[in-house]
């Protein structure tokens, strides 16, 4: 059979020009963008030599990324977060109360500290839109901090009179389970407070910021991002068979972001006694993303695969201790007839390859590769490491035993970092389908994709 022919140029490979390549030498092979270019040097005595230039955009976080990048600033208490994200394409319609919803469903959840009121986080957008739509440059994003006023002098960028003694709130009894301690001495720090401030899941504020941005990206092409708790400090939730259209109005609408009533109630309670014992809980959530076409994302190589950067973007929220795809670590302990998807074709499917699964386990990726079933990761955050009933530590300033720092903070964040894991999924996922559609316009990235499912759907026409 014939391969069906594409109605368009393939959206991610460019011709090298000669002239890039070193004198005399010809290479007009097309290849993708990310790939590393041969660069020949000719020297003046006739010899030459070859090194390589790499065209893959350098990732901001050890997520590898390929088209889009995103990089955040800002300290907890500092006079603000700035997020900027690079790659998204032209024409996409944003607009600040588009990051801001997000920004909100952030600071909700039962469990979390008085912040989150005073916070009302809200972006300024300083860069990359104009009349609503994205121009295709870097877009970045303010979100002032609330309460700076009363940290300016503990956090006063410039020099103060008496310092360094002159700063309040010094850290020197390092948190177990925090950044606090390793990082005093690897930065050669006297004041913990020169660690957390950053390492400090404020920060994420600016990664959902981000992240707002690629879900309209992917919400323009039918794709949702959505999550829910599903175990919070000992307590399972039920999942229902079929999950809610719109997951997120389901989930946001219960105080601990659960679809279980009845796991709410007694979560809602562990949480009461918990903060009373002054003690902190985990817990996972499920991030679901639905309406993805099949095949982003590649089995060629170890860091084109989603598996690994999908990890890896989740691993990097503060406190996640786990992921799981699919049936995750349940697939090691039952024979392949229990874990493998059996396929048959379904003609209602096209972006699934007109194939129908039957059962998800492999939650949505095979070969590193989407299969147009909905993508399905379970995310594990341990218990906050500040308890108000301290636990033991040493004072850094004496070596002698101490009780830990207790700053105000949350009982638990397990409803919050959902969507924080939300965020970084679709960075991922927007990533990879501008990576597969490329993305200079957003009329280019939609073209794109109509050429590749036509494609899909010639050769599944059975
Ligand atoms: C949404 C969210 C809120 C958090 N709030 C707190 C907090 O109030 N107090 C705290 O000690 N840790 C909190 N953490 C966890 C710490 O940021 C994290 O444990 C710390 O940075 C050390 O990193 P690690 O746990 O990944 O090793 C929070 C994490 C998330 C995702």
């Amino acid at each position: 059979m014939e391969p069906p022919r594409f109605p368009y140029r393939h959206p991610y490979r460019e011709v090298v020009p000669s002239t890039q390549l070193g004198r005399g030498r010809v290479d007009n092979v097309a290849r993708p963008l990310h790939y590393r270019l041969p660069k020949l040097i000719a020297w003046t005595d006739g010899r030459t030599h070859s090194r390589t230039i790499s065209r893959r955009p350098l990732s901001s976080t050890l997520v590898p990324s390929f088209v889009l990048r995103f990089t955040t600033a800002g300290e907890s208490h500092g006079p603000g977060l700035v997020s900027i994200l690079e790659g998204v394409p032209a024409g996409l319609p944003l607009s600040a109360q588009d990051v801001d919803r997000e920004l909100r469903r952030r600071q909700q959840g039962y469990g979390r500290g008085r912040r989150m009121q005073i916070e009302q986080d809200a972006i300024e957008l300083l860069s990359g839109v104009r009349a609503g739509q994205a121009l295709g440059s870097p877009i970045a994003m303010l979100i002032r901090n609330r309460d700076w006023r009363s940290w300016q002098e503990i956090m006063d960028p410039a020099v103060r009179e008496g310092d360094p003694a002159a700063r309040r709130r010094a850290v020197t009894r390092p948190r177990p389970g925090h950044a606090d301690f390793v990082g005093m001495l690897k930065y050669d720090r006297e004041d913990a407070r020169d660690i957390l401030e950053r390492a400090s899941a404020r920060e994420t504020t600016a990664r959902v910021a981000a992240g707002a941005i690629c879900r309209r990206l992917l919400e323009e092409i039918g794709v949702s991002v959505g999550s829910h708790v599903v175990h919070l400090g000992g307590i399972d939730a039920e999942t229902p068979a079929e999950l809610p259209a719109d997951l997120n109005a389901a989930s946001d609408a219960s105080p601990v972001r659960t679809l279980d009533s009845a796991a709410e109630r007694q979560m809602v309670e562990l949480i009461d006694r918990t903060k009373r014992a002054g003690d902190t809980l985990g817990g996972v959530c499920e991030v679901v993303c639905r309406g993805l076409p099949l095949g982003l994302g590649s089995h060629v190589s170890w860091d084109r695969k989603l598996d690994g950067r999908l990890a890896g973007a989740l691993m990097s929220i503060p406190a996640v201790k786990g992921v799981e795809i699919g049936m995750g670590f349940g697939a090691a302990r039952v024979p392949g007839s229990a874990v493998h998807d059996e396929l048959g074709a379904d003609p209602q499917r096209p972006r699934a390859g007109h194939v129908g699964r039957g059962t998800n386990r492999a939650g949505g990726l095979e070969g590193g590769m989407t299969t147009g079933e909905p993508l399905v990761l379970r995310v594990a955050m341990k218990p906050i490491s500040t308890l108000m009933k301290p636990l033991g530590t040493i004072d850094v300033t004496t070596g002698e035993p101490a009780a830990a720092t207790a700053e105000r903070s949350d009982v638990t964040a397990v409803p919050a970092m959902g969507v924080i894991a939300e965020a970084m999924v679709a960075f991922v996922m927007a990533d990879a389908v501008v990576e597969k559609f490329g993305g200079d316009s957003l009329n280019e990235l939609r073209r794109n994709m109509d050429g590749y499912l036509s494609q899909v759907a010639a050769r599944t026409n059975w």
